[in-house]
C-alpha cells in the first residue's frame, strides 16, 4: 500500500521570511498522519527550514550526479543531504527545458540522489504540442525509459508533470491523468519488475488546487501531488494536505 505523497515545489520563491509558512503546514502534516507531505524550497533555505520544522521533510530542486568536484555553481546529493534535506526533484521540465537537461543527464542525478540516501522525484511530462499530435504517452514512456533509475521501490517517486498545465490553472481531464497513471504504472514495471515498481509513488503535477485536490487524488495510480503555485502559503497547501488525509 502506497502511503500519498504531498509535496510542495517552491520553485525560485521565497525568503526567509516565507519559512513562517512552513509552521501551518507542519502542523496540517502532523493531524494527517497517513500523509506524506515534503516542501522543496531554493537551495539556500533548505538548512533553516530543516531546523524550523524537523518533522517535515524538506528537499532541494536539483542536484549534480557528481558527488564533488570542478563543477562551479552545481551543488551535489551527498551537500544536500548534509544541509538537511531528504528528497529532491530532478528533471522539472523547467530545467529540461532550460537548461536542456537530458535523460541520461536526469536519470545519473537520480542515482546520485538515491546513493547520498535522498528520495528522488523523477519529473516526466508531455508539452501542448505533443499532446494535441497524439503523442503524450510515447513522449512520457519515453522519458521514463531514460530518466528512471534502476533502483526504483520507495526511494524513487516518479511526477507526472504535463507541461502545458505547469501554472496556467489547466489540467488535464480526469481519464486522461487515468490513462497516463496507468502508463506511467505499466512502463515502471517494465523497467524495475512489477514489485518494485509498486512501491513507486507517482505524483501528479499542475495546477493543482485546493479545489481539485481531492478529484485527482481520486484517481487510480495517482498516488500524490507536486504542487508549484499552492504551495507558497500554508492557506493554499494545507486543504491539498486535507484532501489527501
Ligand atoms: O513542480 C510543480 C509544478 O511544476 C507545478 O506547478 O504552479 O502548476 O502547481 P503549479
Amino acid at each position: 500500500m502506497r502511503r500519498r505523497l504531498i509535496a510542495g515545489n517552491w520553485k525560485m520563491n521565497g525568503s526567509r521570511e516565507s519559512l513562517a509558512e512552513l509552521d501551518g503546514i507542519a502542523a496540517a502534516a502532523g493531524a494527517a498522519p497517513g500523509v506524506d507531505v515534503a516542501i522543496c524550497p531554493p537551495f539556500t533555505l533548505i538548512e533553516r527550514a530543516a531546523a524550523r520544522t524537523p518533522t517535515l521533510p524538506i528537499g532541494a530542486q536539483d542536484c549534480h550526479s557528481a558527488p564533488k568536484g570542478a563543477h562551479t555553481g552545481c551543488v551535489s546529493a551527498g551537500m544536500l543531504a548534509e544541509a538537511g534535506a531528504r528528497l529532491v526533484i530532478v528533471g522539472h521540465s523547467e530545467r529540461r527545458a532550460a537548461q536542456g537537461e537530458t535523460d541520461a543527464q536526469v536519470k545519473a542525478k537520480a542515482e546520485a540522489a538515491i546513493a547520498a540516501g535522498l528520495t528522488a522525484i523523477v519529473c516526466v511530462g508531455e508539452t501542448e504540442e505533443q499532446r494535441e499530435a497524439g503523442e503524450a504517452e510515447a513522449v512520457v514512456s519515453a522519458q521514463l525509459r531514460g530518466s528512471v533509475p534502476v533502483a526504483g521501490g520507495d526511494v524513487l517517486v516518479v511526477a507526472y508533470e504535463p507541461v502545458w498545465a505547469i501554472g496556467t490553472g489547466r489540467i488535464p481531464s480526469l481519464e486522461d491523468v487515468r490513462v497516463m497513471h496507468l502508463e506511467v504504472r505499466a512502463v515502471l514495471s517494465d523497467l524495475l519488475g512489477a514489485d518494485r515498481a509498486e512501491a513507486v509513488r507517482i505524483l501528479y503535477g499542475g495546477s493543482m488546487n485546493a479545489a481539485n485536490a481531492a478529484d485527482l487524488l481520486a484517481v487510480p495510480n495517482v498516488d500524490g501531488g507536486l504542487i508549484g503555485g499552492a504551495s507558497l502559503t500554508a492557506a493554499a497547501f494545507v486543504p491539498i494536505i486535507e484532501a489527501a488525509a
